[in-house]
């Protein structure tokens, strides 16, 4: 069953074509956040990685203020501060946005869905509403993050953005880097794969928000 979404921010501002990217003559741009905060944190290096395995005419740009911003109210909406503005404007300017995430307890670190939450808004012109995304992340168990994945997924859905229908959960983080370097080839095949699909996902025209169409049963707020 197809519920209609109760605010406006998951369907209007829904871009069917991309605004920017290669179409005006620069570089596919992919927002990256990761959601450990942590300075020797394993995710992040996941996430340089992918800067360095995007394929050509792909910038992943990391974004590393999360501890910036205030945890989100609404109350706060009328002047949200300089990092949520910077946050948004970084959402705005990008073609698509990649999440790498932990898992703490089941589910992303808290930095990290405050700053899906302040992306989610304002309602009806959501920076994030219509863009193709993609989650990814580890753990130090071979379970790889995945609920924390899955959890991201469904909230960027939730957020009116258009993530890929699958997750790349790295088990076992710990052992697929040799110092700052990831040094695992399946690891790194596999993220090169889905930077592939995240960005074709970005140039591709007349595609259709996810939420609609596949989140079942949402609840009225
Ligand atoms: C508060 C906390 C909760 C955690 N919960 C989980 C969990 O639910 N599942 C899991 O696989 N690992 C869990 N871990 C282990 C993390 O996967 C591990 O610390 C990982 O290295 C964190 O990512 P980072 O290196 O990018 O900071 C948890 C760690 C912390 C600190």
């Amino acid at each position: 069953m197809t519920v209609p979404p109760t605010d406006s921010s998951t369907v209007e501002g829904v871009r069917s074509v991309p605004a920017g990217g290669e179409a005006a003559g620069r570089p596919l741009r992919i927002l990256t956040l990761v959601g450990s905060l942590r300075r020797n944190s394993w995710n992040r290096r996941l996430a340089l990685a992918a800067k360095s395995l995007a394929p050509p005419g792909v910038e992943v740009v990391l974004w590393e203020r999360l501890t910036e911003l205030p945890h989100y109210n609404e109350e706060l909406e009328h002047a949200p501060g300089p990092a949520v503005e910077e946050l948004r404007a970084e959402a705005r300017r990008a073609d698509a946005l990649l999440l790498v995430t932990p898992e703490y307890n089941g589910a992303p670190p808290s930095a990290l869905k405050n700053a899906i939450d302040w992306l989610s808004r304002p309602a009806g012109a959501a920076p994030i509403a219509g863009k193709p995304a993609a989650v990814t992340g580890g753990s130090v168990s071979s379970f790889g993050a995945l609920w924390a994945q899955q959890v991201a997924r469904r909230a960027l859905m939730i957020a009116g953005a258009r993530p890929l229908e699958r997750e790349l959960p790295v088990g076992k983080i710990d052992q697929r880097f040799s110092g700052e370097e990831l040094a695992d080839e399946a690891t790194a095949q596999a993220l090169r794969e889905l930077l592939r699909e995240l960005a074709e996902a970005a140039r591709s025209e007349g595609s259709e928000p996810t939420f609609a169409s596949t989140t079942p049963g949402r609840r009225e707020a």
